[in-house]
Protein backbone atom coordinates (compact mmCIF):
# COMPACT_ATOMS: atom_id res chain seq x y z
CA UNK A 1 0.00 0.00 0.00
CA UNK A 2 1.65 3.26 -1.01
CA UNK A 3 0.35 6.57 -0.91
CA UNK A 4 2.07 10.11 -2.35
CA UNK A 5 1.71 12.92 0.05
CA UNK A 6 1.78 15.63 -2.40
CA UNK A 7 -0.02 18.72 -1.35
CA UNK A 8 -1.46 21.60 -3.04
CA UNK A 9 1.47 23.96 -2.02
CA UNK A 10 4.07 21.10 -3.34
CA UNK A 11 2.13 21.73 -6.71
CA UNK A 12 2.92 25.08 -6.54
CA UNK A 13 6.28 24.88 -5.84
CA UNK A 14 7.11 22.44 -8.09
CA UNK A 15 5.70 24.32 -10.87
CA UNK A 16 7.81 27.37 -9.83
CA UNK A 17 10.53 24.63 -9.37
CA UNK A 18 9.99 23.48 -13.69
CA UNK A 19 9.06 26.93 -14.70
CA UNK A 20 11.47 29.22 -12.62
CA UNK A 21 9.19 32.01 -13.91
CA UNK A 22 6.93 33.88 -12.08
CA UNK A 23 3.26 33.64 -13.10
CA UNK A 24 0.15 35.60 -12.85
CA UNK A 25 -2.73 34.14 -10.25
CA UNK A 26 -4.71 33.23 -13.55
CA UNK A 27 -2.00 31.21 -14.80
CA UNK A 28 -1.81 29.62 -11.57
CA UNK A 29 -5.21 28.96 -11.39
CA UNK A 30 -5.06 27.14 -14.75
CA UNK A 31 -1.82 25.62 -14.09
CA UNK A 32 -3.64 24.13 -10.57
CA UNK A 33 -6.69 22.97 -12.22
CA UNK A 34 -8.24 24.73 -9.64
CA UNK A 35 -12.13 24.78 -9.99
CA UNK A 36 -12.44 28.72 -9.58
CA UNK A 37 -9.64 30.91 -10.60
CA UNK A 38 -7.46 32.23 -7.84
CA UNK A 39 -8.52 36.58 -7.93
CA UNK A 40 -6.34 38.42 -6.19
CA UNK A 41 -9.73 39.03 -4.54
CA UNK A 42 -10.14 35.84 -3.73
CA UNK A 43 -6.71 35.49 -2.26
CA UNK A 44 -7.39 38.19 0.08
CA UNK A 45 -10.49 36.81 1.48
CA UNK A 46 -8.90 33.61 2.43
CA UNK A 47 -5.93 35.75 3.98
CA UNK A 48 -8.89 37.92 6.08
CA UNK A 49 -10.67 34.95 7.16
CA UNK A 50 -7.29 33.51 8.44
CA UNK A 51 -8.51 30.53 6.26
CA UNK A 52 -6.85 27.26 4.23
CA UNK A 53 -7.61 26.64 0.82
CA UNK A 54 -9.28 23.13 0.74
CA UNK A 55 -9.43 22.57 -2.94
CA UNK A 56 -10.17 19.55 -4.82
CA UNK A 57 -7.53 18.51 -7.73
CA UNK A 58 -8.98 17.88 -10.71
CA UNK A 59 -7.26 14.08 -10.53
CA UNK A 60 -7.97 13.25 -7.22
CA UNK A 61 -11.71 14.51 -6.51
CA UNK A 62 -11.88 12.59 -2.97
CA UNK A 63 -8.74 14.27 -1.69
CA UNK A 64 -8.54 17.54 -0.40
CA UNK A 65 -5.91 19.56 0.15
CA UNK A 66 -4.87 22.73 1.98
CA UNK A 67 -2.52 25.65 0.60
CA UNK A 68 -0.66 26.70 4.08
CA UNK A 69 -0.99 30.12 5.00
CA UNK A 70 2.22 31.04 5.15
CA UNK A 71 2.22 30.25 0.68
CA UNK A 72 -0.72 32.82 0.42
CA UNK A 73 0.55 35.56 2.28
CA UNK A 74 3.48 35.23 -0.16
CA UNK A 75 1.19 35.05 -2.94
CA UNK A 76 -0.80 37.93 -1.68
CA UNK A 77 2.31 40.31 -0.95
CA UNK A 78 3.69 39.33 -4.02
CA UNK A 79 0.81 38.59 -6.13
CA UNK A 80 -1.49 41.73 -4.99
CA UNK A 81 1.86 44.31 -6.07
CA UNK A 82 3.02 42.83 -9.27
CA UNK A 83 0.31 40.37 -10.55
CA UNK A 84 3.10 37.61 -10.39
CA UNK A 85 3.96 35.22 -8.12
CA UNK A 86 7.91 35.16 -6.94
CA UNK A 87 9.92 32.29 -5.53
CA UNK A 88 9.51 31.55 -2.02
CA UNK A 89 12.30 30.72 0.50
CA UNK A 90 11.27 27.00 0.18
CA UNK A 91 11.28 27.46 -3.50
CA UNK A 92 14.79 28.71 -3.60
CA UNK A 93 15.71 25.96 -1.28
CA UNK A 94 14.51 23.45 -3.48
CA UNK A 95 16.28 24.97 -6.68
CA UNK A 96 19.85 25.32 -4.50
CA UNK A 97 19.26 21.55 -3.54
CA UNK A 98 19.06 20.65 -7.40
CA UNK A 99 22.35 22.88 -7.97
CA UNK A 100 23.93 20.34 -5.69
CA UNK A 101 22.55 17.46 -6.60
CA UNK A 102 23.76 13.92 -5.95
CA UNK A 103 26.19 12.57 -8.98
CA UNK A 104 26.58 9.30 -9.53
CA UNK A 105 29.27 7.40 -7.49
CA UNK A 106 28.79 9.81 -4.90
CA UNK A 107 28.58 8.00 -1.24
CA UNK A 108 25.78 9.70 1.17
CA UNK A 109 26.32 10.08 4.13
CA UNK A 110 23.78 9.03 6.96
CA UNK A 111 22.76 9.40 10.54
CA UNK A 112 21.43 6.68 12.16
CA UNK A 113 19.14 7.90 14.54
CA UNK A 114 17.62 5.39 17.19
CA UNK A 115 19.92 3.03 15.96
CA UNK A 116 18.99 0.08 18.01
CA UNK A 117 21.36 -2.60 17.07
CA UNK A 118 21.95 -1.29 13.90
CA UNK A 119 19.66 -2.99 11.15
CA UNK A 120 18.53 0.06 9.20
CA UNK A 121 22.42 0.85 9.01
CA UNK A 122 23.19 -2.07 7.87
CA UNK A 123 20.80 -2.64 5.06
CA UNK A 124 21.91 1.29 3.89
CA UNK A 125 25.72 0.01 4.21
CA UNK A 126 24.92 -2.89 2.07
CA UNK A 127 24.05 -0.23 -0.79
CA UNK A 128 27.02 1.82 -0.20
CA UNK A 129 25.70 4.32 2.11
CA UNK A 130 28.35 5.68 4.52
CA UNK A 131 27.10 6.16 8.19
CA UNK A 132 28.55 9.24 9.91
CA UNK A 133 26.66 9.37 13.08
CA UNK A 134 24.97 6.88 15.47
CA UNK A 135 22.85 6.99 18.56
CA UNK A 136 20.54 5.33 21.16
CA UNK A 137 20.42 5.87 24.46
CA UNK A 138 20.27 2.22 25.66
CA UNK A 139 23.56 0.61 26.42
CA UNK A 140 22.82 -3.11 25.50
CA UNK A 141 22.15 -1.58 22.12
CA UNK A 142 25.28 -0.06 22.14
CA UNK A 143 27.33 -3.39 23.15
CA UNK A 144 25.41 -5.27 19.79
CA UNK A 145 26.51 -1.96 17.90
CA UNK A 146 29.82 -1.09 18.46
CA UNK A 147 30.86 -5.14 18.04
CA UNK A 148 29.59 -5.20 14.73
CA UNK A 149 29.83 -1.68 13.30
CA UNK A 150 33.40 -0.73 15.10
CA UNK A 151 33.26 3.09 13.00
CA UNK A 152 31.67 5.44 13.77
CA UNK A 153 31.12 3.57 17.43
CA UNK A 154 27.57 4.78 18.76
CA UNK A 155 27.13 7.46 20.41
CA UNK A 156 25.17 7.01 23.63
CA UNK A 157 22.45 9.57 24.63
CA UNK A 158 19.60 11.11 24.81
CA UNK A 159 18.66 12.25 21.56
CA UNK A 160 17.57 15.64 23.57
CA UNK A 161 20.43 16.12 25.28
CA UNK A 162 22.75 15.72 22.67
CA UNK A 163 24.44 18.77 20.79
CA UNK A 164 23.14 19.04 17.16
CA UNK A 165 26.39 21.10 16.42
CA UNK A 166 28.55 17.72 17.38
CA UNK A 167 26.69 15.70 14.60
CA UNK A 168 28.64 15.76 10.72
CA UNK A 169 26.76 16.95 8.27
CA UNK A 170 25.31 13.93 6.41
CA UNK A 171 22.49 13.63 3.46
CA UNK A 172 20.34 11.20 4.72
CA UNK A 173 18.66 10.82 7.95
CA UNK A 174 17.78 7.60 9.08
CA UNK A 175 15.28 6.69 11.95
CA UNK A 176 12.96 4.04 13.64
CA UNK A 177 11.63 5.47 16.28
CA UNK A 178 9.63 5.13 18.72
CA UNK A 179 6.17 6.17 18.57
CA UNK A 180 4.77 8.32 20.91
CA UNK A 181 1.57 10.09 21.46
CA UNK A 182 1.57 14.50 20.95
CA UNK A 183 -1.03 16.24 22.04
CA UNK A 184 -2.53 19.61 18.98
CA UNK A 185 -1.95 21.83 22.12
CA UNK A 186 1.82 21.07 22.37
CA UNK A 187 1.74 21.36 18.36
CA UNK A 188 0.47 24.88 17.81
CA UNK A 189 3.24 26.13 19.85
CA UNK A 190 6.03 24.85 17.11
CA UNK A 191 8.34 21.60 17.05
CA UNK A 192 10.77 23.90 18.83
CA UNK A 193 8.77 24.77 21.58
CA UNK A 194 7.82 21.35 22.05
CA UNK A 195 11.28 20.19 22.58
CA UNK A 196 11.56 20.07 26.38
CA UNK A 197 8.36 17.47 25.96
CA UNK A 198 10.99 14.95 24.63
CA UNK A 199 9.34 14.37 22.23
CA UNK A 200 11.04 12.26 19.54
CA UNK A 201 9.81 13.42 16.45
CA UNK A 202 9.95 17.11 17.06
CA UNK A 203 13.76 16.03 17.82
CA UNK A 204 13.88 14.53 14.58
CA UNK A 205 11.87 17.26 13.06
CA UNK A 206 14.45 19.92 14.99
CA UNK A 207 17.55 17.84 13.20
CA UNK A 208 16.25 18.08 9.80
CA UNK A 209 15.65 21.83 10.25
CA UNK A 210 19.28 21.93 11.33
CA UNK A 211 20.73 19.39 8.80
CA UNK A 212 18.57 20.12 6.16
CA UNK A 213 19.76 16.58 4.69
CA UNK A 214 18.27 15.65 1.13
CA UNK A 215 16.21 12.72 2.37
CA UNK A 216 14.78 10.81 5.25
CA UNK A 217 13.77 7.02 6.27
CA UNK A 218 11.21 6.86 8.93
CA UNK A 219 9.92 3.73 10.33
CA UNK A 220 7.71 2.77 12.85
CA UNK A 221 4.90 0.91 13.39
CA UNK A 222 1.92 0.35 11.13
CA UNK A 223 -0.78 1.87 13.65
CA UNK A 224 1.44 5.62 13.27
CA UNK A 225 -1.42 5.85 10.69
CA UNK A 226 -4.24 5.72 12.66
CA UNK A 227 -2.63 6.72 16.28
CA UNK A 228 -5.00 9.16 18.17
CA UNK A 229 -7.88 8.92 15.43
CA UNK A 230 -5.39 10.31 12.63
CA UNK A 231 -3.94 12.91 14.26
CA UNK A 232 -0.71 11.94 14.85
CA UNK A 233 0.17 11.46 11.82
CA UNK A 234 -1.46 14.63 10.20
CA UNK A 235 0.91 16.44 12.07
CA UNK A 236 3.58 14.67 11.16
CA UNK A 237 2.74 15.34 7.74
CA UNK A 238 2.19 18.61 8.33
CA UNK A 239 5.85 19.61 9.98
CA UNK A 240 7.96 17.62 7.47
CA UNK A 241 6.31 19.61 4.57
CA UNK A 242 6.39 22.63 6.37
CA UNK A 243 10.29 22.01 6.89
CA UNK A 244 10.83 21.77 2.81
CA UNK A 245 10.34 17.95 2.19
CA UNK A 246 7.73 16.16 -0.04
CA UNK A 247 7.41 12.32 0.90
CA UNK A 248 5.80 9.43 -0.32
CA UNK A 249 4.40 6.69 2.80
CA UNK A 250 4.32 3.12 2.29
CA UNK A 251 2.91 -0.18 4.65
CA UNK A 252 5.43 -2.64 3.64
CA UNK A 253 5.27 -6.60 5.25
CA UNK A 254 8.92 -8.54 5.55
CA UNK A 255 6.55 -11.53 4.06
CA UNK A 256 5.92 -9.56 0.62
CA UNK A 257 8.92 -6.98 0.49
CA UNK A 258 11.66 -9.05 1.61
CA UNK A 259 10.82 -12.20 1.17
CA UNK A 260 11.06 -12.72 4.77
CA UNK A 261 8.71 -15.38 6.41
CA UNK A 262 7.79 -12.69 9.11
CA UNK A 263 4.36 -11.20 9.28
CA UNK A 264 5.65 -7.57 10.27
CA UNK A 265 4.06 -4.91 8.80
CA UNK A 266 5.76 -1.36 9.26
CA UNK A 267 5.27 1.83 8.20
CA UNK A 268 7.79 3.75 5.81
CA UNK A 269 7.95 7.35 5.62
CA UNK A 270 10.47 8.26 2.85
CA UNK A 271 11.09 12.12 1.80
CA UNK A 272 13.41 14.17 -0.27
CA UNK A 273 14.10 18.22 -0.49
CA UNK A 274 14.04 17.71 -4.35
CA UNK A 275 11.35 17.22 -6.18
CA UNK A 276 13.06 15.32 -8.79
CA UNK A 277 14.35 12.70 -6.41
CA UNK A 278 10.69 12.32 -4.74
CA UNK A 279 9.19 11.53 -8.18
CA UNK A 280 11.79 9.36 -9.51
CA UNK A 281 11.69 7.38 -5.82
CA UNK A 282 9.28 4.23 -5.59
CA UNK A 283 9.17 1.64 -3.27
CA UNK A 284 10.04 -1.63 -3.77
CA UNK A 285 7.74 -4.22 -5.62
CA UNK A 286 5.97 -6.71 -4.09
CA UNK A 287 8.18 -9.98 -4.16
CA UNK A 288 6.96 -13.55 -3.96
CA UNK A 289 8.26 -15.49 -0.69
CA UNK A 290 10.25 -18.86 -1.60
CA UNK A 291 11.28 -18.88 2.01
CA UNK A 292 10.18 -21.06 4.76
CA UNK A 293 11.22 -20.06 8.98
CA UNK A 294 12.88 -23.52 9.03
CA UNK A 295 15.46 -22.01 6.39
CA UNK A 296 16.67 -19.80 9.27
CA UNK A 297 16.85 -22.28 12.08
CA UNK A 298 20.19 -23.14 14.04
CA UNK A 299 21.86 -26.42 12.17
CA UNK A 300 23.37 -26.89 15.51
CA UNK A 301 21.12 -28.70 18.14
CA UNK A 302 19.80 -25.97 20.23
CA UNK A 303 20.18 -25.60 24.11
CA UNK A 304 17.41 -27.00 26.26
CA UNK A 305 16.29 -23.96 27.77
CA UNK A 306 14.56 -23.13 24.38
CA UNK A 307 12.27 -25.79 24.87
CA UNK A 308 8.97 -26.04 26.78
CA UNK A 309 9.56 -29.60 27.90
CA UNK A 310 8.93 -30.44 31.55
CA UNK A 311 7.77 -26.62 32.09
CA UNK A 312 4.60 -25.32 32.97
CA UNK A 313 3.07 -24.87 29.75
CA UNK A 314 3.94 -27.51 27.76
CA UNK A 315 0.95 -29.53 29.09
CA UNK A 316 -1.45 -26.85 28.42
CA UNK A 317 -0.07 -26.51 24.40
CA UNK A 318 1.02 -30.05 23.67
CA UNK A 319 -1.90 -31.32 22.03
CA UNK A 320 -2.81 -27.45 19.78
CA UNK A 321 1.36 -27.58 18.88
CA UNK A 322 1.50 -30.64 16.27
CA UNK A 323 2.63 -29.57 13.28
CA UNK A 324 6.47 -29.52 12.41
CA UNK A 325 6.03 -27.39 9.65
CA UNK A 326 3.56 -24.37 11.52
CA UNK A 327 4.72 -21.78 13.31
CA UNK A 328 2.30 -21.06 16.25
CA UNK A 329 1.92 -18.26 18.47
CA UNK A 330 1.09 -18.17 22.32
CA UNK A 331 -2.19 -15.76 23.17
CA UNK A 332 -3.09 -15.27 26.59
CA UNK A 333 -4.39 -18.34 27.17
CA UNK A 334 -4.61 -20.54 24.14
CA UNK A 335 -2.41 -21.21 20.86
CA UNK A 336 -2.80 -19.82 17.50
CA UNK A 337 -1.19 -21.18 14.48
CA UNK A 338 -0.32 -18.92 11.47
CA UNK A 339 -1.84 -21.11 8.56
CA UNK A 340 0.55 -19.25 5.92
CA UNK A 341 3.44 -20.95 7.74
CA UNK A 342 4.46 -17.09 8.90
CA UNK A 343 6.41 -16.32 11.66
CA UNK A 344 3.56 -13.80 13.41
CA UNK A 345 5.92 -9.94 14.23
CA UNK A 346 8.76 -10.61 16.48
CA UNK A 347 8.28 -8.42 19.42
CA UNK A 348 10.51 -6.25 21.74
CA UNK A 349 8.85 -8.37 24.96
CA UNK A 350 9.30 -11.91 23.06
CA UNK A 351 12.33 -12.63 25.44
CA UNK A 352 10.20 -12.10 28.55
CA UNK A 353 7.75 -14.73 27.76
CA UNK A 354 4.47 -12.89 27.04
CA UNK A 355 1.70 -13.68 24.96
CA UNK A 356 3.53 -13.07 21.88
CA UNK A 357 6.32 -15.67 21.79
CA UNK A 358 6.22 -17.70 18.66
CA UNK A 359 6.03 -21.69 19.05
CA UNK A 360 7.56 -24.19 17.23
CA UNK A 361 7.86 -28.26 16.83
CA UNK A 362 10.17 -30.79 15.94
CA UNK A 363 11.10 -34.47 16.51
CA UNK A 364 12.74 -33.05 20.13
CA UNK A 365 10.07 -31.07 21.26
CA UNK A 366 8.50 -27.89 21.34
CA UNK A 367 10.17 -25.09 21.49
CA UNK A 368 10.75 -20.86 20.77
CA UNK A 369 13.31 -19.72 18.68
CA UNK A 370 16.55 -19.05 20.11
CA UNK A 371 18.00 -15.34 19.93
CA UNK A 372 20.28 -15.89 16.78
CA UNK A 373 17.51 -17.29 15.00
CA UNK A 374 15.35 -14.03 15.91
CA UNK A 375 18.11 -12.24 14.22
CA UNK A 376 18.32 -14.15 10.90
CA UNK A 377 14.36 -14.14 10.81
CA UNK A 378 14.74 -10.29 10.53
CA UNK A 379 17.62 -11.24 7.79
CA UNK A 380 21.30 -10.50 9.97
CA UNK A 381 23.49 -12.17 8.54
CA UNK A 382 25.53 -15.70 10.43
CA UNK A 383 28.30 -13.12 10.98
CA UNK A 384 26.50 -10.67 13.21
CA UNK A 385 28.10 -10.93 15.94
CA UNK A 386 25.87 -11.64 19.29
CA UNK A 387 27.63 -10.43 22.03
CA UNK A 388 27.36 -12.43 25.44
CA UNK A 389 24.56 -10.86 27.69
CA UNK A 390 20.98 -11.78 28.78
CA UNK A 391 18.84 -13.50 26.09
CA UNK A 392 16.17 -11.05 27.16
CA UNK A 393 18.17 -8.66 25.99
CA UNK A 394 19.44 -10.03 22.57
CA UNK A 395 15.18 -10.79 22.32
CA UNK A 396 14.43 -7.58 22.99
CA UNK A 397 17.06 -5.68 20.28
CA UNK A 398 15.84 -8.23 17.73
CA UNK A 399 12.11 -7.62 18.00
CA UNK A 400 13.05 -3.80 18.40
CA UNK A 401 14.55 -4.38 14.98
CA UNK A 402 14.00 -4.10 11.22
CA UNK A 403 13.69 -6.74 8.25
CA UNK A 404 16.82 -6.16 6.79
CA UNK A 405 16.07 -7.16 3.28
CA UNK A 406 12.94 -4.87 3.10
CA UNK A 407 14.91 -2.06 4.30
CA UNK A 408 17.80 -2.55 1.94
CA UNK A 409 15.55 -2.72 -0.58
CA UNK A 410 14.51 0.66 0.24
CA UNK A 411 18.03 1.99 0.36
CA UNK A 412 18.58 0.99 -3.31
CA UNK A 413 15.37 2.48 -4.45
CA UNK A 414 16.47 6.10 -2.60
CA UNK A 415 19.79 5.82 -4.11
CA UNK A 416 18.45 5.35 -7.54
CA UNK A 417 16.05 8.66 -7.12
CA UNK A 418 19.43 10.46 -5.45
CA UNK A 419 21.74 9.55 -8.28
C1 LIG B 1 12.30 0.70 17.38
S1 LIG B 1 13.90 0.82 18.00
C2 LIG B 1 14.86 1.08 16.54
C3 LIG B 1 15.72 -0.09 16.21
C4 LIG B 1 16.61 0.06 15.01
N1 LIG B 1 15.91 0.55 13.85
C5 LIG B 1 17.28 -1.28 14.67
O1 LIG B 1 17.35 -1.65 13.51
O2 LIG B 1 17.74 -1.95 15.57
C6 LIG B 1 13.88 2.39 18.76
C7 LIG B 1 15.17 2.73 19.46
O3 LIG B 1 15.07 4.07 19.95
C8 LIG B 1 15.84 4.16 21.12
N2 LIG B 1 15.42 5.37 21.85
C9 LIG B 1 14.20 5.61 22.41
N3 LIG B 1 14.17 6.84 22.96
C10 LIG B 1 15.40 7.39 22.73
C11 LIG B 1 15.98 8.65 23.06
N4 LIG B 1 15.28 9.55 23.74
N5 LIG B 1 17.24 8.88 22.67
C12 LIG B 1 17.94 7.96 21.99
N6 LIG B 1 17.45 6.75 21.65
C13 LIG B 1 16.19 6.47 22.00
C14 LIG B 1 15.54 2.84 21.86
O4 LIG B 1 16.57 2.53 22.77
C15 LIG B 1 15.46 1.87 20.69
O5 LIG B 1 16.68 1.18 20.50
Amino acid sequence: MTTDFYPVENRILSLLYHSKVSMTTYELSKKLKLSFPTTKKYIQTLIDKGAVIEDKLAKNNKATYKLNFKLLKDVKSNAIKNKSLPQDKSTQKIIATKKNSVGKGEILRTADLFAGVGGIRLAFEREGFKTVFANDFDRYCKIIYDANFPEPKMTLGDINDIDLKSIPSFEILLGGFPCQPFSIAGYRKGFKDAKGRGNLFFRIAEILDEKKPKAFLLENVKNLRNHDGGRTFEIISKTLHDLGYVFKVAILNSANYGNMPQNRERIFIVGFRNKKAYDAFEFPKELALTTSFKDFLETEPVDDKYYYNEKPLYERIVNDVNNENTVYQWRRGYVRANKKGLVPTLTANMGAGGHNVAIIKNHKGIRKFTPRECYSLQGFPKSFKLPAMADSQLYHQAGNSVTVPVLQRIAKEMKKALS
